[in-house]
């Protein structure tokens, strides 16, 4: 394709990477129409919601820009097809959850939805059109994209249509998006045809400095999102898996913490040690690359990236382990208050969340468990303890208030580090406790010194204390 100037672009998938990285793209290129659509009519008839605190993604800052473009030049449809004829360029952001039956179960990534809205674009695709895959997929998809793309290309004069296919990965963190959006460290493109390139690159440009944009074969593309991720999720599970040796060594992991990432070469960031990773890509990132290289013939490098997964396993049975043995071994009818569902802070997605598997747990040994978070909605919670196989809701109720939670409760538990646990009065819930109780920090939110002198017991990951 010669030089192409993108004045309309159709985006499939309004979930946490569709919904923000439209909305910046829409705020920085006020010149381009651009139309996010989905299947689900009740995710779109929230992002059109007149009332801002309703749309279905939360994360800071994007309602006001959504307040900004919503409706100007970034919509939000359902019509799947219009969208897709009226657009110069496509982006797909559909879901790709790892395969639950056939062949990978368990840890190749599912393309049907991709493959789906693929096949929706060549049938109504009109004229030159770019196709750019966003959704974080197993390499090699773009492969697949451009061969679906091909055989069903139109013939006709009429409704003659070429197609090339690029990888962009996403790199925004839940909870960051609209910043990592808007101060990318580096955009990556990946392809073959240097006008589809060169087009998409432009648009970047409107605010990107074009020395962070970096361009390599669709391959490389695809692959280096799996393996960013697996590095990222490798420094946790290190960290998580010294944690453990802190806390019988007697050593602190905050101050081994501050030792190594001093060192240039390690770097500071990513070292906080937790519950261990959640949301929708470390892991089914992890288990894509492990599938991947036993694949090709690599069990070796598999199961050492394998391992990365382990460890975060272990260190979600590790905490709930901790729970129950600091509790005397029982927490039958005990109440114990979760702080936190969602899998980080500022953002009220639950996907893999370290919250579901400890609070699982907690709940087939007997406790009574009172969740809170501020973001998360009830019905979401529902879904994934469902999912774990926790079919009712007689010994956990969810509440989004703070007040009267901790009247005599056994134990606390915080797993998301949300900013209003940072402020919570410690002197007054030590008095509504029932002793002995425990507070059990796995985020290191809380200053030990200023809990010190309370009745309550405390706990926290990666700190030797109680030798
Ligand atoms: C990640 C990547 O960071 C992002 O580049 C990619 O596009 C998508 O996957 P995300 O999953 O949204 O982003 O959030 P991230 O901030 O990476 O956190 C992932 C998990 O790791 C969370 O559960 C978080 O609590 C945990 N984490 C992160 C730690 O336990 N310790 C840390 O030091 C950092
Ligand atoms: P992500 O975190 O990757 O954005 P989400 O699950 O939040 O994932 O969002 C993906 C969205 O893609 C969902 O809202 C889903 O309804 C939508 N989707 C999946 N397949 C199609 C399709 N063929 N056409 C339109 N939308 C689709």
């Amino acid at each position: 394709m010669g030089s192409i100037n993108i004045k309309s672009i159709c985006c499939i998938g309004a979930g946490y990477v569709g919904g923000p990285t439209m909305a910046v793209i829409a705020d920085n290129c006020p010149e381009i129409k651009i139309t996010i659509v989905d299947l689900n009519k009740e995710r779109i008839v929230l992002w059109n919601s007149n009332d801002l605190n309703k749309i279905p993604v939360f994360e800071p800052g994007l309602k006001e820009i959504i307040k900004k473009v919503r409706n100007k030049n970034l919509f939000f449809s359902t019509d799947v097809p219009n969208a897709i004829s009226n657009a110069d360029m496509i982006f797909i952001s559909v879901n790709t959850p790892t395969k639950t039956k056939g062949i990978g179960a368990g840890r190749a990534s599912d393309i049907s939805w991709v493959e789906a809205c693929t096949r929706q674009v060549a049938e109504y695709a009109i004229g030159e059109t770019i196709v750019v895959e966003k959704s974080t997929i197993p390499v090699k998809t773009a492969e697949a994209i451009r061969s679906i793309l091909m055989s069903c290309s139109k013939e006709d004069d009429q409704t003659k249509t070429s197609f090339s296919v690029l990888s962009n990965p996403e790199f925004l963190a839940e909870g960051t998006a609209i910043n990592d959006l808007q101060n990318p460290d580096r955009i990556l493109i990946g392809g073959d045809d240097q006008g589809s390139i060169d087009a998409l690159k432009n648009i970047y440009l409107n605010w990107v400095p074009e020395n962070q944009v970096i361009t390599t074969n669709l391959w490389s593309s695809e692959l280096s999102k799996l393996i960013a991720n697996a590095f990222l999720a490798q420094r946790i599970s290190s960290i998580n898996s010294i944690s453990a040796l802190c806390e019988v060594t007697g050593a602190n992991i905050e101050e081994v913490k501050k030792a190594i990432g001093l060192d240039s070469r390690i770097g500071s960031k990513f070292l906080n040690a937790g519950p261990g990773f959640g949301g929708s890509c470390f892991k089914k990132d992890l288990l894509n690359l492990t599938y991947l290289c036993e694949h090709f013939g690599l069990p070796e490098v598999s199961k050492y990236w394998e391992q990365v997964i382990s460890i975060n396993n272990w260190q979600q049975y590790r905490i709930y382990k901790t729970v129950i043995n600091k509790l005397f071994g029982n927490v039958n009818k005990k109440k114990i208050v979760i702080l936190g569902f969602s899998f980080k802070s500022d953002t009220n997605d639950t996907r893999e969340s370290p919250a579901i598997l400890i609070c699982k747990n907690l709940l087939n040994e007997g406790a009574n468990l009172f969740i809170h978070d501020p973001k998360v909605k009830k019905s979401q919670v529902e879904f994934e303890l469902r999912n774990v196989g926790i079919d009712n809701n007689l010994n956990w109720i969810f509440t989004e208030k703070l007040e009267g939670i901790f009247d005599n409760a056994d134990a606390i538990l915080v797993l998301t580090e949300w900013g209003i646990y940072k402020e919570i009065n410690w002197k007054s819930v030590n008095k509504v406790l029932r002793n002995p109780s425990w507070l059990f920090d796995t985020r290191r939110i809380i200053d030990p010194d200023i809990v010190n002198d309370y009745e309550f017991n405390f706990w926290q990951v990666g700190r030797g204390n109680d030798l």
